[in-house]
């Protein structure tokens, strides 16, 4: 089948690195395949309803729309994390809930005249990707982004490694006031279930503790870890909280109930941590929460360039008619990966492994 009409989305939370697949899937398909590409807004939402307008709508991309995006951090597409298709939510009698919209999505990439479907997303887009696949809408190919890294499918994604330094330039200079008041500095990351960026900026800044969600926590270790130091002549630590990190026998810490089509919120990982070690210490406490800092701002160099070359592989696949694929790094190489294989299979800490005991060696105390 030729291919004259491709549709690019970007899903769930944004990402530095977005802007970099856009432009060189853009570029890539113009500049070798001569296609027309539709940049649709907000994942999504933007073929759920054609006349959907927040706040650009849909609009067909020319090389000048993507000219020197791969410096911006976001997404000139704009993203959703409620725009899942099968889980939509929409008011009925006065409350929300979800359904599935699934045929007006497949009517509207036919009214459009679409061939195939570039999704660019986390574990969630993929898996929405995925499910219109399985209910016939096949054309389709995956981009795999996020800050958290927890796609088991890909070594990177982009985003991790713009996030982790900014977590690591907070790091540092969260322990030149923590050093000025003998405080005890709590910094919190994102990263939901995986603590990829707390370990990676935790080791990086030199952390004396990193909670992990993988590793529950027993606020009288860290207790001890701030004592001693204290005793050794160090009255200052600093401690990285993933935000989905909980107390041994507690709960992840969130923010009220789940909305419906949308995911619970995390919330106050950090403060909790901080509220039950000042019962067990007397240094000041202090909870510097990152939240979406880490995911704004210009991209890393890594970032740009596996960003760039997601972009163009996934043009490529698309235009060999290989669908149903993710693109994804594997050690140096951007390689094709069945996305149903993809799908599910999550990428965790390991509490036995290197990174982790690379930590304990260097006295890193995880709780
Ligand atoms: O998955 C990326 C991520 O940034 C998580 O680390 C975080 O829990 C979540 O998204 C926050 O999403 P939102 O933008 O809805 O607050």
């Amino acid at each position: 089948m030729a291919i004259k009409r491709v549709g690019i989305m970007t899903g769930g939370g944004d990402c530095p690195g977005l802007n970099p697949v856009i432009r060189a899937a853009v570029m890539t398909g113009i500049r070798q395949y001569g296609w027309e590409i539709l940049g649709i807004e907000d994942a999504f939402c933007g073929l759920i309803d054609l006349d959907y307008s927040s706040p650009h709508g849909n609009r067909w991309l020319t090389e000048r729309d993507v000219r020197d995006i791969h410096v911006k951090g976001g997404t000139i597409l704009g993203t959703s994390n409620k725009s899942d298709p099968f889980n939509y939510a929409v008011e009925r009698g006065g409350e929300m809930v979800e359904v599935d919209v699934f045929d007006k999505v497949k009517a509207n990439f036919d009214t459009l005249g679409l061939d195939a479907l570039i999704s660019i997303g986390g574990d969630g887009s993929m898996r929405i990707a995925q499910q219109c696949i399985d209910r016939g809408m096949t054309n389709i190919v995956g981009v795999p982004k996020t800050i958290d890294n927890d796609l088991g499918a890909t070594d990177y994604t982009f985003g991790f490694d713009t996030a982790v330094q900014v977590a690591t330039d907070a790091i540092d200079r969260l322990r030149d006031t923590a050093e000025s008041h003998d405080r005890v500095m709590l910094v919190e990351v994102m990263g939901r279930d995986a603590g990829f960026i707390a370990l990676q900026a935790g080791l990086a800044g030199g952390a004396h503790a990193i909670l992990l969600p993988e590793i529950n926590y027993r606020v009288e270790a860290i207790a001890d870890m701030v004592r001693e130091r204290r005793e050794a002549g160090m009255p200052f630590s600093i401690v990285v909280v993933s935000e989905g990190t909980k107390p041994a026998g507690g709960e992840v810490s969130t923010l009220g109930p789940r909305e419906a089509g949308a995911m619970i919120k995390l919330f106050g990982a950090g403060q909790k941590v901080a509220a039950a070690l000042s019962e067990h210490i007397e240094l000041d406490c202090r909870v510097t929460v990152l939240g979406h800092i880490q995911r704004g701002g210009t991209p890393s160099n890594f970032d740009r360039v596996l960003g760039t070359r997601f972009g163009e592989a996934a043009a490529h696949l698309i235009a060999k008619g290989e669908f149903g694929q993710m693109v994804a790094l594997r050690g140096l190489d951007i390689v094709p990966v069945s996305l149903k294989d993809a799908v599910g299979t999550e990428k965790r800490v390991d509490p036995d492994g290197q990174m982790v005991r690379t930590g304990r060696s260097m006295g890193v105390c995880f709780g």
